[in-house]
């Protein structure tokens, strides 16, 4: 086949598939579908009224009889940020022990990771900094990129200065848009962060674009929001990793989790996968919280000493 059969090809395909999509919708023009998609696209990729109710309700830490401090913070650029911080109430914990900033997944709002939050501070007596990212729960604004990474970098600097949390070592968990972020953090803070759990997350939106979204393949490129794990991920080289996979993720291909491991440049990396596991209930699985009280004790403590 030569290319330029290949080629019409590819257009003949595309055209069939936006003709049906754009049929299916009744949107009259290609022009539309690109504004669209261009401009719509941070209500497509943050879906963060859903399911229902995510904006005006947001369950609190003492349902699972959690002492909490309700805090609100301000970003530079104006928008109020809602936490939830667990402190233990064993001093040597709460002061010298570890924390962790749990970075959400899409949709819903951080109401619905209490049961996460709930096993980091029972299970593993971390105290526990849970927020909701601008545009999520109560939180003021709307989400995007550059908008949701000074959400992490506010409340990444809020722990830091916390009078109480101030000694305690950083652990950044984030599943699936949560992982992003936490892997920016990691980033960025490396040398203040003690150790980093992603579980069920992608290399780029870019890259998860054609299994999450196929008719909006062949516009990637016009794609503004990247998040790119796979270009910052290598630079973090020191900073122990978890990557915690379930086999059976419908949203993220596992694969790209496998890709994520193998370039991670940390020595002090460990992967779990979960065979049975699909992409919101791999917490669920047994092994999931041994994994990390393993990871805890054989990596981050080591560090600390
Ligand atoms: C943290 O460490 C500093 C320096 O050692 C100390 O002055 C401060 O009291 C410690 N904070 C807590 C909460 O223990
Ligand atoms: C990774 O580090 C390199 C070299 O310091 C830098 O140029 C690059 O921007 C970093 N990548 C990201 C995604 O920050
Ligand atoms: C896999 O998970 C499903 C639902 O979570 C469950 O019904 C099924 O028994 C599981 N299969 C195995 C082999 O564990
Ligand atoms: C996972 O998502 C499905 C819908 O996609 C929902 O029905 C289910 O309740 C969710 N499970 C958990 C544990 O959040």
């Amino acid at each position: 086949m030569d290319t330029t059969n290949m080629s019409q090809d590819w257009s003949v395909r595309m055209l069939f598939k936006t003709l049906k999509f754009l049929s299916a919708t009744g949107i009259s023009c290609i022009g539309t579908l690109v504004v669209i998609l261009y401009f719509a696209q941070t209500s497509l990729i943050y879906p963060s009224s859903f399911p229902a109710g995510s904006r005006t309700e947001v369950q609190t830490p003492d349902r699972y009889d959690i002492p909490f401090e309700d805090v609100t913070v301000d970003t530079e650029d104006g928008e109020k940020l809602r936490l939830f911080v667990m402190k233990q109430s064993d001093p040597e914990l709460r002061n010298r022990g570890k924390t962790v900033i749990i970075c959400c997944a899409n949709a819903g709002n951080m109401g619905h990771r209490l049961p996460i939050a709930s096993a980091f501070y029972k299970i593993l007596q971390y105290n526990v900094v849970l927020f909701s990212y601008r545009g999520y729960g109560l939180s003021t604004g709307k989400p995007s990129e550059g908008g949701i990474k000074i959400d992490a970098d506010t409340v990444f600097k809020y722990v830091k200065g916390d009078k109480d949390l101030e000694n305690t070592s950083t652990i950044l968990y984030g599943q699936s848009l949560g992982g992003a972020v936490a892997i920016y953090l990691a980033e960025k803070y490396e040398s203040e962060v003690a150790g980093l759990i992603v579980e069920n997350t992608f290399l780029s939106i870019p890259a998860l674009i054609p299994t999450l979204l196929p008719i909006a393949q062949y516009f990637t490129f016009l794609c503004h929001q990247i998040w790119p794990s796979d270009k910052s991920l290598p630079n973090i080289t020191n900073t122990p990793v978890l990557f915690l996979s379930g086999l059976k993720d419908e949203i993220v291909p596992p694969a790209q989790m496998r890709k994520l491991f193998d370039i991670c440049q940390s020595p002090n990396k460990v992967w779990r996968q979960f065979a049975n596991a699909t992409h919101n209930e791999t917490y669920l699985k047994d092994g999931y919280w041994t994994s990390i009280i393993d990871f805890s004790s054989d990596y981050i403590d080591k560090k600390i000493q």
